[in-house]
Formats: C-alpha cells, sequence, structure tokens
C-alpha cells in the first residue's frame, strides 16, 4: 500500500513522512507545490530523497491556482464574515485534487496530510479528496499520533535522523501559511484577541505609517470578470496576483487582523495580508457597478455570502458550489472594461471606472444638468405614490 502525502519540506511534514513509513509500513510517495508561497518549492526533493522517497512530485501550479481558483472566487466578490479573503481556504481544494490525481497516477490508496484535528484545513483536504476520489483512505497523523508538543516532535526528529537542517534558524512563532492570494499568522500571542501584533510579523505589506506619501494608481482592464492587463499590459492571472501583491504590500494595503468562526465550532483569531486580494475585490466591484444589472449585482451579493461559507466550509467540490459558479460566471458576460486605483498608505480607492462596450451608465439620464427628455420626472410620481400605498393604508389603520 502507497499513501500520497502533501509535503512542504518542512519539519512537521517530514516527521509526518517517517511516521507514516513507521506506522503503516507504506511506501509514501510526496507531494510539494508551488502556489505562490514565495519560497522554493526545489529543495523539498533532496529532503524526500535523502528520506528514501522513490515517487516526488514538485510542481508548479501558481497558474492553475490564480487561474481556476482565485479568479473564480472574485468573480463571487466572495468574502467570509465581512473580513476574510479566503486565502488559505481557495488553496485547499487544489491541493486536495492534486493529491487525488497523483494516488491514481501512482497506484496509491491513501492521502495524507500536515493539518490538525482543530482546524478548516482538515475538512476542506478531506471533504475534497472524498468528493473526487469516493473510496480513498485519509490518514490524518495530528488526529492519531501522540506527539502534540514541540519537544515530542523534535525528539521524534532527533531519534529517526530527519535531517534537520529546518531545524536551525528562527522558526517563526506564527503557524503562517502562505500562497499568491494571501500569507495567514495564528497562534503564539494571536492567541489573546486583546493583544496587537508587533509589526515585524507582517512580510508582504509595510505598514501604513511607512507607506509613500504618495500615492500609486494602477489601471486594470477587465474581460468577463477577470483581469487581464495591467496599466495596458497582459498578463497571465500568476501574474496579476504577483503584480498587485508588490503594489499593495508597498502601499500598505491588505492588512486584516479578526476573530473567525471555524467550521468546527471554535472562534479563532487570525491575521492576514492580502494586497493583491484586497485590490481585485474592490475594482471588481467597482468594474461591476458599471455593468451589472442593478437585480443581477443584488441578487449575487445576497448569494455571495452563502458561496464564502461553501469555500471556507471546503465545499469547492460540490454541487452547490459549481450550480453557482456557473450562475456567476454567467453574469460576468458584461463585465468588461477598466478601473483606475489609487493605493495610499494601507486604502485602495477607486479613481475612475469605464466599458466602452457594456456600461449601463447614461450619463443622459443621469444628469443634473437639462437631460433634454431622457428622464420624464413626472413618471416619479406615480412611482413613489403606488409603492407608498401599503404603507398609507397601513398607517390609516393604525390611527
Ligand atoms: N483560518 C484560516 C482559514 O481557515 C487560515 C488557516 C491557516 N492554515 C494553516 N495551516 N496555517 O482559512
Ligand atoms: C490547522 O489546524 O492545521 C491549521 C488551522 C486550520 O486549519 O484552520
Amino acid at each position: 500500500n502507497k499513501v500520497v502525502l502533501a509535503y512542504s519540506g518542512g519539519l512537521d511534514t517530514s516527521i509526518i513522512l517517517k511516521w507514516l513509513e513507521d506506522t503503516y509500513g507504506c511506501e509514501v510517495v510526496t507531494f510539494t507545490a508551488d502556489i505562490g508561497q514565495g519560497e522554493e518549492v526545489e529543495p523539498a526533493r533532496a529532503k524526500a530523497q535523502a528520506m528514501g522517497v522513490k515517487e516526488i512530485y514538485i510542481e508548479d501550479l501558481r497558474e492553475d491556482f490564480a487561474r481556476d481558483y482565485v479568479f473564480p472566487m472574485f468573480r463571487a466578490n466572495a468574502i467570509y464574515e465581512g473580513e476574510y479573503l479566503l486565502g488559505t481556504s481557495i488553496a485547499r481544494p487544489l491541493i486536495a485534487k492534486r493529491l487525488v490525481e497523483i494516488a491514481n497516477e501512482t497506484g496509491a490508496d491513501a492521502i495524507s496530510h500536515g493539518a490538525t484535528g482543530k482546524g478548516n484545513d482538515q475538512v476542506r483536504f478531506e471533504l475534497g479528496a472524498y468528493a473526487l476520489k469516493p473510496d480513498v483512505k485519509v490518514i490524518a497523523p495530528w488526529r492519531e499520533w501522540d506527539l502534540s508538543s514541540r519537544e515530542t516532535l523534535m525528539a521524534y526528529a532527533e531519534e529517526h535522523n530527519i535531517p534537520v537542517d529546518f531545524k536551525k534558524g528562527k522558526k517563526s512563532p506564527y503557524s503562517m501559511d502562505a500562497n499568491s492570494l494571501h500569507i495567514s499568522y495564528e497562534g503564539g500571542i494571536l492567541e489573546d484577541p486583546w493583544a496587537e501584533p508587533e509589526d515585524s510579523m507582517w512580510r508582504w505589506t509595510v505598514s501604513p505609517e511607512q507607506a509613500p506619501d504618495k500615492p500609486t494608481y494602477v489601471e486594470l482592464s477587465y474581460e468577463k470578470g477577470d483581469i487581464v492587463a495591467i496599466d495596458g499590459k497582459s498578463v497571465t492571472p500568476a501574474r496579476v496576483m504577483e503584480q498587485l501583491n508588490k503594489l499593495g504590500g508597498d502601499n500598505g494595503v491588505g492588512r486584516d487582523d479578526i476573530v473567525e468562526n471555524r467550521y468546527v465550532g471554535m472562534k479563532s483569531r487570525g491575521c492576514y495580508e492580502t494586497p493583491a486580494g484586497t485590490i481585485m475585490l474592490k475594482a471588481h466591484r467597482a468594474i461591476e457597478s458599471l455593468t451589472l444589472d442593478r437585480e443581477v449585482a443584488h441578487l449575487k451579493d445576497d448569494l455571495m455570502p452563502r458561496y464564502a461559507e461553501l469555500v471556507y466550509n471546503g465545499y469547492w467540490w460540490s454541487p452547490e458550489r459549481e450550480m453557482l459558479q456557473e450562475m456567476i460566471d454567467s453574469s460576468q458576460a458584461t463585465v468588461n472594461g477598466k478601473v483606475r486605483v489609487k493605493l495610499y498608505k494601507g486604502n485602495v480607492t477607486v479613481a475612475g471606472r469605464m466599458s466602452d462596450t457594456d456600461s449601463l451608465f447614461d450619463e443622459r439620464i443621469a444628469t443634473f444638468e437639462d437631460d433634454e427628455g431622457a428622464y420624464n420626472q413626472k413618471d416619479a410620481e406615480g412611482f413613489i405614490k403606488l409603492n407608498a400605498l401599503r404603507l398609507r393604508i397601513a398607517a390609516r389603520k393604525k390611527r
């Protein structure tokens, strides 16, 4: 028997690798992906090799992640509990999908991951895996072993000669997760919701206080709801993430500090840096404001929290998420044009929006000046009267 492990190359998943071999006597296939976390993935090869792994998968999935997961989610303007841009949540379905595909390719019957039994990630990995491979076996070492403390883990590594060059250097005091959409921080002093993180925690953004005193303008071109060019130059989805993370980060855009409800029932405090995502949400809403019919836009907004919850809770590979996605995607046919945003000391503001082909904004109708008969103000009288009818009937009754 064989198991495919989501392997970062770090200490924890290296211990898991060894533990799987020891506990289950199984062969381990490792899978390591570059999804824009900003760390080299190649070193994971040598580490896996040193531990005797024969089948090692190392993949650059940055374009797949941005194009097939991040972009579709941003068409929905998804945001969880009013704050969280779902940076970790949206990466898990891709990892789950590749774990399953690699299992199928290598003849493995099981998958394994390094998420704890207290979090959302276990749910996302496993719901995804079951949805794509119904008979798959899942091994979640954190729910099984008794290596729960840092010391017992280190002792286990020592004892099993795990090449721990990753032991040296300063280990971050936070539980972190990064990809091209965000970097997250949990644990450590953040476990006190009253404690403000020290400024040195943040890795992608300067503090708004330290950001330049001059604003940066960026022009984003949209086709069917997706950004296809920055300042007039065509860019791929992964490059959009990269460039907007840089521009946003330099201007202190995208920090967030929240207490959120995990699917497993607990509240958890997390800090997130999502520079590109913060810009994308603002700009996408701006281009939609011009190009979407009012009722379509409002219906999207009604359904958005449901969509966000599905992504958060791990139901990416579900019929209901797919149904909502089809609806959202079809709404984006007219979402074409461009948005000019201004980045300044932690803020994103919309400086302009336009759509040559799809704008529903009619200056002739909207104007405060003479509209030359485009809109008959007298019509409003009856419109208001009929809408007021039931209010008046009820008001009379109350007397
Ligand atoms: N709380 C966030 C979420 O559930 C971030 C989780 C971070 N995961 C991690 N393995 N550090 O999406
Ligand atoms: C974990 O528990 O592995 C990280 C946090 C989460 O999944 O919510």
